[in-house]
């Protein structure tokens, strides 16, 4: 059996290691081994039966977002990661623990990281437990794409339900109009009559106008993917939401980064995109504030599953309104569809954002500030892979 590396005295290795961990007498056998837990792609964090702490890789590093210093080892766990003490409970607490979990998740709040792990005790020759050591890997990613697989599965049995609906309710919807119309030129002498039909008239124009948006949120995207100039196409979505909402006294400002890149997106489906964020902006300031438009090109991380993971150029947009905000407790409900809070919303309109930036591989995030405002970010790969995230 090969004995694990003694880490107990005090002296520094010859080659550059970048895994923390405690100092001592190196032979071959022990770099071998260090830069084994230094390559690894996991998260490795080992305490002693102390508590202090004696080895953290560097990937664990990056995944509590920690800036690794030269004391850390030797240092208690409970000073180390003091911004993490779900990470102490655990780790400290698997001494207590005669079963430990195969495989269990912790979400690391502040950071909006959800971490995958498992917990091993380290023994020595004698079997007496003198550690315990953390293998983890950052799940977020993998998080991300199971609730866009979520939220897919949830759109699609609703989309079909919607369809059929909006199906039934097409044709007597029409015939009421129609009727409506005909009944109108029947009775020209009555003002009464005239005005109630227009009515009608109108409320059949409305309930139609909203069972084609239905129906043009559950049809299945298909992109006309052309080189796509985003100043053109903000510019565009500005105009088009004046069209939809009431601008009024609304300072829009629209702030392009020089030679930002074109994408490959569909220019008709993405001015939707940007109209109804900005048409929600309008609706949030109700004639009075400021809307900021601005495009950036940026860098994201490659899909989890694509090897090697370099970096995809992308540009990100974002809007940001200086409106009321959105509620805490509402966050997470405002892209589902048929949510709304405005008396004539359909509740779609996030939907539909969503649903066309998930078919460009892109992301969109909010950010929720009550009293300060919404800032919405979406971020577009400049080259599509269709796959990436589906
Ligand atoms: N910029 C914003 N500021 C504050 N609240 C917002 C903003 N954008 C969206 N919301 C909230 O999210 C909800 C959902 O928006 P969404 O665009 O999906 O539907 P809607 O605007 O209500 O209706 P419509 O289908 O006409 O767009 C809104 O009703 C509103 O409560
Ligand atoms: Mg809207």
């Amino acid at each position: 059996m090969i004995k694990p590396p003694d880490v107990r005295a005090a002296s520094t290795p010859a080659a550059p290691i970048r895994t923390a961990i405690a100092p001592g007498p190196v032979t071959p056998d022990d770099r071998f081994f260090r830069h084994i837990v230094g390559s690894m792609r996991n998260g490795v964090l080992a305490i002693r039966r102390d508590g202090n702490v004696a080895l953290m890789n560097e990937e664990a590093y990056r995944i509590f977002g920690l800036e690794q210093r030269e004391d850390d080892l030797g240092r208690p766990l409970t000073d180390l990661l003091r911004d993490r003490p779900d990470v102490i409970r655990v780790l400290a607490g698997s001494f207590e623990l005669s079963h430990l979990p195969n495989r269990a998740e912790l979400r690391l709040k502040d950071l909006d990281r959800v971490i995958g792990y498992t917990l091993s005790k380290v023994r020595d020759d004698q079997d007496e437990t003198i550690g315990a050591v953390m293998f983890f890997k950052d799940l977020t990613q993998v998080e991300q794409l199971e609730e866009r697989e979520r939220l897919r599965d949830r759109l699609a049995s609703l989309g079909e339900m919607a369809a059929g609906i909006a199906h039934e309710l097409k044709n007597p919807l029409a015939g009421i109009e129609v009727m409506a119309g005909l009944l109108r030129r029947q009775v020209p002498d009555s003002k009464d009559a005239q005005s109630l039909l227009a009515d009608i008239i109108n409320e059949a124009k409305l309930a139609n106008a909203i069972v084609v948006e239905m129906l043009e949120f559950v049809r299945p995207i298909r992109l006309q993917v052309e080189h796509t100039n985003l100043s053109d196409v903000l510019h565009q979505a500005v105009t088009l939401a004046e069209t939809k909402a009431t601008r009024g006294d609304i300072v829009v400002t629209v702030e392009l980064a020089p030679e930002l890149p074109t994408i490959e997106g569909d220019v008709h489906q993405l001015c939707q995109v940007f109209t109804n964020l900005l048409t929600n902006a309008f609706e949030a300031l109700e004639g009075r504030g400021a809307v900021a438009i601005t495009a950036s090109g940026g860098l994201m991380d490659a899909p989890f599953a694509q090897e090697p993971r370099a970096p995809i150029p992308t540009v990100v947009i974002e809007i940001v309104d200086n409106g009321p905000g959105v509620p805490v407790e509402l966050t997470d409900k405002i892209f589902n569809p048929f949510f709304t809070t405005k008396p004539q919303g359909s509740g779609l309109g996030l939907a539909i954002v969503r649903k066309i930036v998930d078919a460009h591989d892109g992301r969109i995030d909010v950010s929720n500030n009550p009293g300060t405002g919404t800032r919405f970010r979406i971020t577009l790969p400049t080259t599509s892979a269709s796959g990436w995230f589906k």
